[in-house]
C-alpha cells in the first residue's frame, strides 16, 4: 500500500494522471468527468492555458519572497481585481493558502478589531449547527459539523457556540410559514446573544449556501437580513464563509449578492485559485482595517506562505479568465439547465427527498420514503455507493453522510467547472441519475 496517508488507510485510490477541461484521466486508463470540480474547487476545469502561462511566467521571475520584506505584483493585482469596486464595502484582502487558514485569519481579525477599538470583552463567536468552516482547530471549533468535530471535541475552544441553520426541508415546522420560520431563527440567534451576554459576542458566522455538510442548502429569502439585523443591534460582526459557494459558484461573484446583506469579513478559497495553486483569503471591510491601522498598526497574524507569488499569479489568472470569458453568465445558464435536468431525471424519484442549490452548485438528499423523509440506515453508506457507482459510469461527484445531525442522512453534490457546456451537463445528469439507480438497486439486492 501507499506510504502516503490517503483519505482511506485501507484502500489506495487511483492516481490522477492528467486533466483537460472538465475531464480527469486516471491510472486505470479511465476518463472521468470532474462533476464536482473536486470539492467545488476546479472552477475553470483543468489545464487552462492562460492560468498555466501565468504560473510559468511568475515561476520564471520569482517563486518566493518573504512578506516581512516584500510584497509581490501578482498579489497586489489580485487584491485590486477582486476588490476593484469595493464590493459591499470590502476594501482589503489578506491572502493565505487554504480555506481553513482563511477562516482562522477571519476569526483573529474580528478579535483583534474589537481589542483595537477598546472592546476586548468581545471574545465569543456564534456559528450554526451542520456547518463547516475548516479542519484546523480554530476553524473546526467554529464549525458545527458534528461528525468532524466529535473526535477532537476535548481540544475545541468554548469561544464558539451554535444555533440552527436555515434548513427548511427538515427544520421548518409543519404548517410554519417561511416568514415564521425565519423569525424563529432570528429569535434563536437573539436568545444566544442574550445567553452569552451581547457585549461578549464578536461575530456571527455562516455559509450563505451551506456546502458539503448539508448539501447546497440556500437560506430562505429574508433570512440573512434578519440575522444581520440581530448582529447590528448588538454591535457584532457578520462573517460569511464563501470558501465553497463563493467566487462565482452560485452565479454571482459573491453568494451574498443574492441575499440582501454584505459581510464585514468574507472568507474565500477554492474558486479563488480554482485548484491551480493552494490559496485562500479574507476580504475585509474598510473600517476594520482602519481600526488596526490607527491602532497597533499591524495584523498580529501571519504565515510563511501568505500572498505567495505563484499562488497569487494563478488566482489572478483564474479571476481574469472568469471575467474575460463571461463565465458568470455561463454559470447561470448552465446552472438553470443543470437544475432542470436534475429535476426531470430525479425529481419524482422515490428515494430523492430534495434537490437544491444555486448556480453550478447542486445536491440531492436521499430518503427511504419521501413522505416521512426518513434517512437510510447510515451503515449502508448510500452516499459512498452512489459515488462508486458514478465513478464506474465515468463521473466524479462529492458524497457526504450525516445530513441531519452528523450521523444520519446522505446527500451528494455536483459542482461542475464554470466552463461546462450543455452537452456535458446532459452527460453529468445522465450518469448521475443512472448511478443513483445502480446504488439503490445494489442496496435492494
Ligand atoms: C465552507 C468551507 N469553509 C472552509 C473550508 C476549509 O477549506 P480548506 O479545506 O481549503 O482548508 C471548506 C472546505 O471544504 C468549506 O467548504
Amino acid at each position: 500500500m501507499s506510504r502516503l496517508i490517503q483519505r482511506s488507510l485501507r484502500q489506495d485510490p487511483p492516481r490522477a494522471l492528467r486533466g483537460e477541461g472538465i475531464y480527469i484521466h486516471d491510472s486505470n486508463g479511465r476518463t472521468i468527468i470532474d462533476g464536482s470540480g473536486g470539492a467545488a474547487v476546479a472552477c475553470l476545469g483543468h489545464g487552462h492555458p492562460r492560468v498555466l502561462e501565468a504560473m510559468r511566467t511568475q515561476q520564471e521571475r520569482l517563486c518566493y519572497a518573504h512578506t516581512a520584506l516584500y510584497s509581490c505584483e501578482a498579489a497586489e493585482e489580485l487584491a485590486d481585481l477582486v476588490l476593484g469596486d469595493s464590493p459591499g464595502g470590502l476594501t482589503h484582502m489578506y491572502l493565505c493558502s487554504s480555506g481553513s487558514e482563511a477562516m482562522e485569519a477571519a476569526l483573529k481579525m474580528a478579535r483583534q478589531y474589537f481589542v483595537e477599538i477598546g472592546a476586548p470583552h468581545r471574545q465569543k463567536f456564534i456559528a450554526r449547527r451542520q456547518s463547516y468552516h475548516g479542519n484546523t482547530l480554530g476553524a473546526l471549533a467554529a464549525g458545527g459539523n458534528a461528525m468532524r468535530r466529535a473526535l477532537y471535541a476535548p481540544m475545541l475552544s468554548d469561544a464558539f457556540s451554535h444555533v440552527s441553520p436555515c434548513y427548511a426541508y427538515r427544520e421548518r415546522g409543519e404548517g410554519e410559514s417561511d416568514a415564521d420560520y425565519v423569525a424563529r431563527l432570528a429569535a434563536e440567534l437573539e436568545a444566544e446573544f442574550q445567553r452569552l451576554g451581547p457585549q461578549h459576542v464578536a461575530a456571527f458566522l455562516a455559509e450563505p449556501v451551506v456546502g458539503a455538510t448539508l448539501g447546497c442548502v440556500t437560506a430562505l429569502p429574508g433570512y440573512f437580513p434578519v440575522m444581520r439585523a440581530v448582529c447590528d443591534r448588538h454591535g457584532a460582526l457578520l462573517i460569511l464563509d464563501e470558501v465553497m459557494c463563493g467566487m462565482g459558484r452560485t452565479g454571482t461573484m459573491h453568494a451574498w449578492e443574492q441575499e440582501g446583506v454584505t459581510p464585514d469579513i468574507q472568507v474565500i478559497a477554492k474558486g479563488l485559485g480554482g485548484g491551480y495553486q493552494p490559496i485562500g483569503g479574507i476580504l475585509i471591510a474598510g473600517r476594520i482595517v482602519a481600526a488596526l491601522r490607527e491602532g497597533s498598526g499591524a495584523f498580529l497574524h501571519g504565515h510563511t506562505y501568505q500572498a505567495h507569488p505563484v499562488a497569487s499569479a494563478a488566482a489572478l489568472a483564474v479571476q481574469r479568465v472568469i471575467r474575460d470569458e463571461g463565465l458568470l453568465a455561463n454559470v447561470r445558464t448552465m446552472g438553470t439547465l443543470l437544475e432542470q435536468r436534475l429535476v426531470e431525471r430525479l425529481g419524482n424519484h422515490r428515494q430523492v427527498g430534495d434537490i437544491r442549490g444555486r448556480g453550478l452548485f447542486w445536491a440531492a438528499e436521499f430518503v427511504t420514503d419521501r413522505a416521512t423523509r426518513a434517512p437510510f440506515d447510515s451503515a449502508l453508506k448510500l452516499h459512498d455507493r452512489i459515488k462508486e457507482a458514478a465513478y464506474a459510469r465515468g463521473l466524479a461527484c462529492y458524497p457526504m453522510a450525516g445530513t441531519l445531525d452528523g450521523k444520519r442522512g446522505d446527500h451528494v453534490l455536483l459542482a461542475p467547472p464554470y466552463i461546462v457546456n450543455a452537452g456535458e451537463v446532459e452527460a453529468i445528469v445522465s450518469r448521475f441519475g443512472d448511478a443513483v439507480d445502480d446504488a439503490l438497486a445494489g442496496l435492494a439486492a
